[in-house]
């Protein structure tokens, strides 16, 4: 049987754009063999046609005039890979009212403009896929939506940032977070502006979209406590090593109490957690829930071929399922509170400096014994100009370990901000 023609276009050409024109060329009949479909790219949106590109485009196929492709009917589907907030999100709201699926890659457009987006899909009957917008070749959204429908998934913890972790596993070997940054980014990890990757913004709109379909409710990136890697430094990584224990930027989604928390945070995981074994750019995300205990998917998190991977399988996901209605849009359906963010209850290591004189333990252990969170285990080591205190804290909220830091950093003898971060040692199952 011939297969079906589908003609695609592509806003963006870039790292995933070119990779997902190479992946449907080069596995053109295994794809058709597999789905009956031939999906070719026949235009795509850029900024500038005359730049050097990493899979050359054929003729004609580059353009800068989107209406070129918005109002071309014989384009099926369009993958957004551009990335940015705007023009993306004026651009999909004028596909997906022309009537046009769309398969995004971005996760902040998902994250910041999602509802208006989801809502436009529903009004028009048109689907918006974004598996690619979440740890690039991972499949977890379709395993969210479809594999785990019937399970109550109530705690979603994670690497979710390629950059990140590859900087943080780099950092481990020796290397310096800027040379470490700058090897990403060279690899096709990081975002454009790298910004989002170490700030943790980048994390933070993945861990709202997967909370958003775990927990059937809306979880924008407003509503997620994030920080990320900048201040983490060699001896943090040191000290991890000396506890057993390795630095990683870990996603945690969970719903409680009739609300939910979603954060993102440099945290020390214990070297028998399975997330402390995710090196370089790869990601893991554990999913849990009452059913499943839990599941966990491990595999690479950035990179072209890796995210044009999710891109395609999101293209035949439309093309088979079209006029069909099954619709792929708005995950979220009911309406929860955000938890108090001091309330979380967790093991923290805490590093402080300060002047060698007598005294000065016993100064810090008061102000953590004053708000009730208590020692648990404990390093000191000499520093050419006095001491360094790397401490592990029993579990305690978040709240009252601040509260404690915030007195801390007042005593005279103390040197600079503490440095916090969770400990993550048990699955939690
Ligand atoms: P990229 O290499 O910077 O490519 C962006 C492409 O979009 C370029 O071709 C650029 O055109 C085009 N573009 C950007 N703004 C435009 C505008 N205003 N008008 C027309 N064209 C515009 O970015 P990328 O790494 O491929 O990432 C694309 C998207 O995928 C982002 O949302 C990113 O978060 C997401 N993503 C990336 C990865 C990854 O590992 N790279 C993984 C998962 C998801 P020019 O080439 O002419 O500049
Ligand atoms: N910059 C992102 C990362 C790409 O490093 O994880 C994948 O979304």
């Amino acid at each position: 049987m011939a297969a079906v023609d589908v003609p695609v276009a592509l806003l963006g050409y870039g790292t995933v754009g070119a990779a997902v024109n190479r992946l449907l060329i080069e596995n053109g009949d295994e794809i058709e063999r597999a789905t009956g479909h031939r999906i070719r790219v026949v235009r795509a949106l850029v900024r500038d046609q005359a730049r050097e590109r990493s899979f050359p485009a054929g003729d004609d196929l580059l353009t800068t005039d989107f209406e070129s492709i918005c109002s071309d009917p014989s384009i099926a589907l369009v993958a957004e890979v551009m990335g940015g907030v705007e023009p993306a999100a004026d651009y999909v709201l004028q596909l997906l009212r022309a009537g046009k699926p769309v398969v995004s890659a971005n996760k902040q457009l998902i994250a910041r403009r999602g509802p208006e987006i989801f809502r436009v899909a529903s009004e028009e009957g048109v689907q918006l896929r974004f598996e690619a917008s979440v740890c690039a070749a991972i499949p977890l959204i379709k395993v969210l939506r479809e594999s785990l429908v019937a399970t109550n998934v109530h705690r979603v913890l994670g690497i979710v940032n390629g950059t990140t972790n590859f900087i943080l596993t780099r950092m481990e070997a020796g290397v310096g977070y800027g040379e470490a940054l700058a090897e990403a980014q060279q690899l096709g990890y990081a975002e454009t502006d790298p910004t989002d990757d170490v700030s943790g913004a980048d994390a933070a709109a993945k861990m709202a979209i997967l909370a958003t379909v775990a927990f059937g409710a809306r979880v924008g990136l407003e509503d997620v406590l994030y920080e990320g890697i900048e201040q983490v430094r060699p001896e943090h990584v040191e000290a991890a090593r000396e506890l057993d224990m390795t630095v990683r930027l870990v996603g945690a989604a969970t719903l409680a109490d009739g609300g939910f928390d979603v954060r993102v945070q440099p945290a020390f995981v214990d070297r028998r957690h399975p997330l402390a074994a995710v090196e370089g750019a790869f990601n893991a995300v554990m999913l849990q829930g009452d059913a499943i205990r839990e599941i966990t998917l491990e595999g690479p998190g950035a990179g072209g071929v890796e995210t044009a991977s999710a891109v395609v399988a999101d293209m035949v996901s439309v093309v088979g399922t079209a006029a069909t209605g099954f619709l792929h849009n708005d995950a979220a359906w009911r309406t929860l509170p955000r938890l108090p963010p001091g309330d979380l209850r967790s093991r923290y290591y805490v590093r402080i400096e300060v002047d060698d004189r007598p005294g000065v333990l016993a100064h810090v252990a008061e102000q953590l014994a004053a708000q009730g969170v208590s020692i648990a285990r404990l390093a000191q080591r000499q520093l050419p100009d006095g001491a360094s205190l790397d401490l592990v804290t029993h579990e305690a909220p978040s709240g009252r370990v601040e509260a404690a830091l915030a007195t801390v950093a007042e005593l005279a003898e103390v040197k600079g901000a503490p440095t916090l971060m969770r400990v993550i040692s048990e699955r939690g199952v």
